[in-house]
């Protein structure tokens, strides 16, 4: 892992368990990262746990271990949302918690998140949408090679191919 952490501290990225959905569920509807969301409703944590056993498998967690505690600290999610011809259409969506952020995390979830992607073997278009003044965000996959396709003045679009003959090129 490249993220600098104090020494004692080691990042970790796995599948996430069904029981990271509290932790999701906190982080997911924290003031934090609402903010950057159009869509601002918390729903009832009972219709999240449900939704969450059901999709566990689509997220990977940020985990900091250190000698004596584990802490969740950011999660991603690579959701297919339609076919394009034979590409799968990816919409990424990516948090990690406030007092963790700028260490790297996310761009090591990222990376682990498009890994799992280029695994399962289908071609994917991965296509990213951040609210305008999110530049945390849009650094973030502008950084990680994806490029804007689009943009208003709310949002900004961004897309990278993963596994597809042309990316295999990069
Ligand atoms: C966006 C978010 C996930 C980034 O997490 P993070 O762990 O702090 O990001 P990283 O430390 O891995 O940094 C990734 C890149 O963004 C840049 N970055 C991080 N915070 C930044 C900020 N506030 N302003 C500008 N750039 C920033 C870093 O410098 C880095 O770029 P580099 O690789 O060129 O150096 C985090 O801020 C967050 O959870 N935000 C709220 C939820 C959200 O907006 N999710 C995205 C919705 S699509």
């Amino acid at each position: 892992m490249t993220a600098n952490h104090h020494s004692s501290e080691r990042l970790g990225i796995e599948a996430a368990r069904i029981s990271d959905s509290s932790f999701v569920f906190k982080l997911r509807y924290s003031d934090s990262v609402r903010c950057f969301f159009e869509d601002k409703t918390i729903p009832h944590y009972s219709s999240h746990t449900k939704f969450f056993q059901k999709h566990h498998h689509e997220y990977t967690v940020a985990r900091l271990y250190t000698s004596d505690t584990t802490k969740s600290i950011g999660f991603c999610r690579m959701k297919c949302v339609g076919l394009v011809s034979d590409l799968r259409l990816i919409e990424p969506s990516i948090m990690v918690s406030k007092e963790a952020r700028g260490r790297g995390v996310a761009r090591e979830l990222l990376g682990s998140a498009e890994w799992e992607l280029k695994k399962n073997g289908f071609p994917c278009i991965v296509c990213a949408k951040a609210l305008h003044d999110n530049l945390a965000s849009i650094r973030l996959f502008e950084s990680n090679g994806y490029k804007r396709i689009e943009s208003n003045q709310a949002r900004v679009w961004l897309i990278k191919a993963i596994g597809t003959v042309a990316s295999n090129r990069d």
